[in-house]
C-alpha cells in the first residue's frame, strides 16, 4: 500500500530526550524520512532536549549518525542528492541542554518553540519524568491550546500507575492534546490489516466467524535480549509486548469497521473489541523462560529475566467469533521458536 502523505501545519516540535535511544533510533529517522516526504515545512525547528553536555553543531552531528545508521539506506524522493537533503534537514534540528527536574535549560527552550505555533512535545524520556515535565511547560507558560503531548508506551507498569500518569497529564492537557503511541501501530503490515479488511473485496465478506475458525496472533521476535535485560525486568513480554502490541493487533483484527476513518472513531471501535473481552485468568496463561547458549545471553541467568508469554483470550460477548484467540510473545531462540 503506498501511504498517502497528511500535510501538516508548521510546527516547533521538543523531543525531551533528544539524546535517548528511542531518539537516535527511531525518532531522528522517522523525523528524515517526513521531511523527505515533504511532510516537513521550511520554517519547522526540531529541538533536543537533554541533560546531556552538547550543543546543536554536535546535536546535529549525532542526528546524522542516527540517520545514516537506522536510516536503511532509503533515500529522499524528490531526486535531490542524500547529502543534501539530509544537510537541509540537519539544519532544522537544535540542542537545548535542559533538566526536566531542575531549572536549567527552561529558559532558553521558551525562546526556541515559538508561541503561536503548534508546539509538540515529544516525552521520550521515562514515565517517571511524564508528570514533571508537564508541570514544568505549564508554569514556564509553554501551554497553549494548540500544544500537545506524545507520550511512548509503556504508559505505566499497571493499572494504578497508568491512572497516576494520566492524571498528572491531565493536570495540565487536555485530552484531546495527548497522544499515546505505539510505535508498533506504524508498522507497514499493521497499516496494511485496515486495507486488507475493509478495503479488499477478496477478503472482506470472508473475514467472520462464518469463514474463520480462530485466529493466532504471533510474536517472533528477531532480536534477541541483547542488552535489553533491563526492560524485561521492568516490562517485559507480558506487561509490554502483550498488554500494548499485541492488544491493538487483536483489536485491529477483530473490531467492526468504524463509521469514519477518524481517530476516534478508530478508537471506539477498538475499545469495544476490548469490552467485549472475557478477563483473561492466570490459567489461561502459559509463562515460560528460556536458557541461552555459546551465542545468545540467555533468559534465565543471574542477570536477566524475561518471561515469553502465550495466553488465550476469548471475547465473552464479541458478535464477530465465538472462539478463543491466542495471543503469543515468542523470542525466536537459536533452536528456533518454541511452541506451548
Ligand atoms: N528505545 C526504544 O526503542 C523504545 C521503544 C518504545 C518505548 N520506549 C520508551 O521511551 C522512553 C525513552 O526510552 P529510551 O530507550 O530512549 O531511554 P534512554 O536511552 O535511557 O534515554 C532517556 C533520555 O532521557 C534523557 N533524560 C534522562 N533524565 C533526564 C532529565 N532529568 N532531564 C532531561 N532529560 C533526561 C536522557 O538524556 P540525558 O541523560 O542526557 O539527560 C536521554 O536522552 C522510555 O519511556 C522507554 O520505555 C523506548
Amino acid at each position: 500500500m503506498v501511504s498517502r502523505v497528511i500535510p501538516v501545519d508548521p510546527f516547533d516540535l521538543v523531543i525531551f530526550g533528544g539524546t535517548g535511544d528511542l531518539a537516535r533510533r527511531k525518532i531522528l529517522p522517522g523525523l528524515f524520512r517526513r521531511f523527505c516526504s515533504g511532510q516537513i515545512e521550511d520554517d519547522v525547528r526540531i529541538i533536543g532536549a537533554a541533560r546531556s553536555d552538547m550543543d546543536t553543531e554536535g546535536y546535529r552531528q549525532f542526528a546524522q549518525q542516527a540517520i545514516e545508521e537506522f536510516n536503511e539506506g532509503r533515500t529522499c524522493d524528490h531526486g535531490e542528492d542524500q547529502t543534501s537533503s539530509r544537510d537541509a534537514f540537519l539544519s532544522k534540528l537544535h540542542y537545548v541542554k535542559l533538566d526536566a527536574l531542575g531549572e536549567e535549560g527552561w529558559p532558553a527552550l521558551k525562546e526556541l518553540a515559538r508561541p503561536g505555533r503548534i508546539r509538540a512535545y515529544y516525552f521520550s524520556v521515562a514515565p517517571r519524568l511524564f508528570g514533571p515535565l508537564a508541570e514544568k511547560l505549564q508554569t514556564t507558560d509553554m501551554v497553549d491550546d494548540q500544544a500537545r503531548i506524545v507520550v511512548e508506551k509503556p504508559f505505566g507498569r499497571d493499572l494504578a500507575s497508568a491512572q497516576e500518569l494520566n492524571k498528572a497529564l491531565a493536570k495540565h492537557f487536555a485530552e484531546e492534546q495527548i497522544y499515546r503511541i505505539d510505535h508498533y501501530l506504524g508498522k507497514e503490515t499493521v497499516q496494511n490489516l485496515m486495507a486488507i479488511r475493509f478495503g479488499n473485496m477478496l477478503f472482506e465478506p470472508l473475514w467472520n466467524s462464518q469463514y474463520v475458525d480462530h485466529i493466532q496472533i504471533t510474536v517472533a521476535e528477531e532480536v534477541g535480549i541483547g542488552t535489553r535485560g533491563d526492560y524485561y525486568d521492568r516490562s517485559g513480554a507480558m506487561r509490554d509486548m502483550m498488554q500494548n502490541h499485541l492488544m491493538q493487533l487483536l483489536c485491529l483484527i477483530a473490531m467492526e469497521p468504524p463509521a469514519k476513518f477518524h481517530p476516534d472513531a478508530v478508537r471506539d471501535e477498538k475499545l469495544k473489541v476490548i469490552r467485549a473481552l472475557d478477563p483473561v485468568r492466570a490459567d489461561d496463561v502459559v509463562r515460560g523462560q528460556y536458557e541461552g547458549n555459546g551465542e545468545r545471553p540467555g533468559y534465565i541467568s543471574p542477570l536477566f529475566c524475561a518471561p515469553a508469554c502465550a495466553c488465550a483470550i476469548g471475547p465473552a460477548k464479541s458478535p464477530w467469533c465465538s472462539r478463543t484467540r491466542p495471543i503469543r510473545s515468542l523470542p525466536k531462540t537459536p533452536g528456533g521458536t518454541p511452541t506451548f
